[in-house]
């Protein structure tokens, strides 16, 4: 299974393997042991590299000496400057790939116009029932690489529970016309849209499931059905991604987007 993986190739030349392995969420006192399960299932050394892809995790800095992500600890990013400081990481070979995570469009076209090195990477939630077309299709234009965190829509990151994305009817029927679970159907969609994905698991049964999407594909008519799935804008109206960034908050997206979270809020533009 693993003997299949594939790597995208990066605007640096760097490649990037097609599938990571996330531990967000994982009780701490079981991420050793899930490790060691996945590098058993799946020999992901080439992923321990000396320099590795680094990014700036959120379009949001916080205000000095603040502690928890709340609204008012936010302020507006620099986002320039602190472009060229990993533009300096990237020239010094520190980091062998620079990138963003959860930039919108709007946010990384505004990057890509000061940029001296381009971000090489941005990552963002995206699965079946949140493909983001727009930005998408911009990354693409661009040379962006787009990574997915959250493939299977993943609970409490995205606007909707897991279940929403893995039962969706037509998600299924691939599924089953294909005999592979939700889930790999999921992840191979993503592959299939040239994204690198990191689906989370603690469980080897599912570690070693989500790893078998290499050596088959979901054939083009197939494909063409996940553009009727329902996407999340429309299945959870009143939400934001902010306010799932924030669970334990009930701050009016109003303060956040003056706060400068509203890059956060889409990174798709639907
Ligand atoms: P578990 O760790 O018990 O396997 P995402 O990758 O989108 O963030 O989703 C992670 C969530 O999806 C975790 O709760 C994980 O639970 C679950 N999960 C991972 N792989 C599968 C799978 N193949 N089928 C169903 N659920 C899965």
């Amino acid at each position: 299974m693993a003997d299949g993986i594939q790597f995208f190739e990066l605007n640096t030349g760097a490649k990037i393997p097609s599938m990571g392995f996330g531990t967000w969420q994982a009780d701490p006192g079981i991420v050793g042991e899930v490790v060691t399960t996945a590098i058993k299932v799946f020999f992901f050394t080439f992923f321990i590299s000396r320099r590795k892809m680094m990014m700036i995790h959120w379009p949001v800095s916080m205000k000095k000496g603040s502690v928890g992500l709340k609204p008012e600890n936010l302020t507006h990013p620099d986002i320039p400057s602190t472009w060229k400081s990993m533009e300096a990481l990237y020239d010094s070979g520190k980091a062998r790939a620079i990138g963003v995570s959860n930039f919108s469009s709007k946010k990384l076209g505004d990057l890509l116009e000061v940029a001296r090195v381009p971000p090489a990477v941005n990552q963002v939630e995206s699965h079946p029932s949140w493909q983001q077309p727009k930005l998408h299709a911009f990354c693409q234009s661009k040379g962006v690489h787009l990574s997915a965190y959250s493939p299977l829509g993943s609970p409490g990151t995205g606007r909707m529970k897991r279940e929403v994305v893995l039962k969706n009817p037509i998600l299924n029927a691939v599924a089953e016309k294909l005999g592979k679970s939700p889930a790999q159907v999921a992840l191979r969609w993503g592959l299939q849209m040239g994204h690198s994905i990191l689906p989370k698991s603690t469980n080897e049964a599912r570690i070693k499931e989500n790893f078998d999407v290499f050596d088959w594909s979901i054939p083009e008519d197939l494909l063409a059905k996940f553009s009727e799935i329902e996407q999340a804008s429309s299945l959870a109206k009143g939400y934001t991604r902010v306010i799932y960034l924030l669970p334990r908050t009930s701050v009016p997206t109003k303060t956040l987007k003056n706060s400068g979270m509203a890059s956060c809020e889409q990174t798709s533009d639907f």
